[in-house]
């Protein structure tokens, strides 16, 4: 459905026709999806700057233009989805010759153990070091009831200070009552899902440092003039990275 949202080519009919009828109830979320992309360009940007220079994104999406690894240039990656259709895109189009840099691993992010424990990240990430945790678009496919937030703290507790952790979640704060049930109708027949409102998400950094501006509209974390034009306010993506302490 993101795939179909960012006007790519990937996606199977079920989720286009899914992914059509949230359109047509929220049509922001083409330009949500997008400004998503641009969060993530220019977070990773931001780190990359600070030196960080290794990786883990969890719920990597299918491959699109501006991936981790593109971005910071240099830097070693783990991509990490539990889709198998978007492992085995991502082997395909992503590595081109960075093989040395880049590893792509299908685990699911509700079993943080088993991501971390994984021989490829184990090898290829450096925990004694400083490291970046991306979890873009990922939250709010996994419920409260899953531990959303023991996913978070799992994630968390091995990082070194100096290390961040980069969120970008959906919200329906503000957004009409209707329209939210409407939206939550057709996204819960086709996967897990659980929107959040600024506290709820506000509360997975906990124990970290917020990096300014905090917690905002994604179109407001530093922007860089690259952008859908859409007001924060009715953009429905709340951002934030924090480091830690
Ligand atoms: C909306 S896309 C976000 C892609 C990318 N991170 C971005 O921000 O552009 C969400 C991705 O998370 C993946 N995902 C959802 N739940 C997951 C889980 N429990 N473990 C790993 N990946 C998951 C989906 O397969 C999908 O590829």
């Amino acid at each position: 459905m993101y795939d179909y949202f960012l006007g790519g080519k990937d996606s199977f009919p079920a989720d286009v026709a899914a992914a059509r009828k949230v359109q047509d109830r929220q049509p922001i979320i083409r330009a949500a999806s997008r400004e998503n992309r641009y969060f993530l360009r220019r977070a990773v940007r931001y780190l990359a700057e600070l030196g960080i220079d290794q990786f883990l994104d969890l719920g990597t999406g299918l491959p699109t233009q501006g991936t981790v690894h593109e971005i910071a240039t240099g830097a070693r990656v783990v991509y990490v989805d539990h889709d198998p259709m978007v492992i085995a895109h991502a082997h395909a189009l992503m590595i081109g010759g960075d093989e040395h840099r880049v590893r792509i691993i299908e685990g699911d992010a509700r079993e943080p153990h088993t991501i971390l424990d994984h021989p490829q990240v184990v090898r290829h990430l450096d925990f004694d070091r400083p490291l970046g945790v991306l979890m873009l678009g990922l939250l709010h496919f996994i419920r409260d009831q899953e531990g959303a937030g023991d996913v978070v703290s799992e994630f968390v507790r091995p990082l070194v200070p100096g290390s961040y952790l980069a969120i970008s979640h959906g919200t329906l704060d503000g957004f009409d009552t209707r329209l939210v049930a409407d939206v939550r109708l057709v996204y819960e027949n086709a996967m897990s899902y659980q929107m959040r409102t600024r506290a709820q998400i506000s509360r997975f950094f906990t124990g970290l440092d917020m990096v300014e501006p905090g917690l905002v509209p994604a179109t407001d974390w530093r922007p860089d003039g690259v952008t859908e034009g859409v007001p924060g306010d009715k953009i429905g993506l709340l951002a934030g990275v924090g480091v830690v302490p």
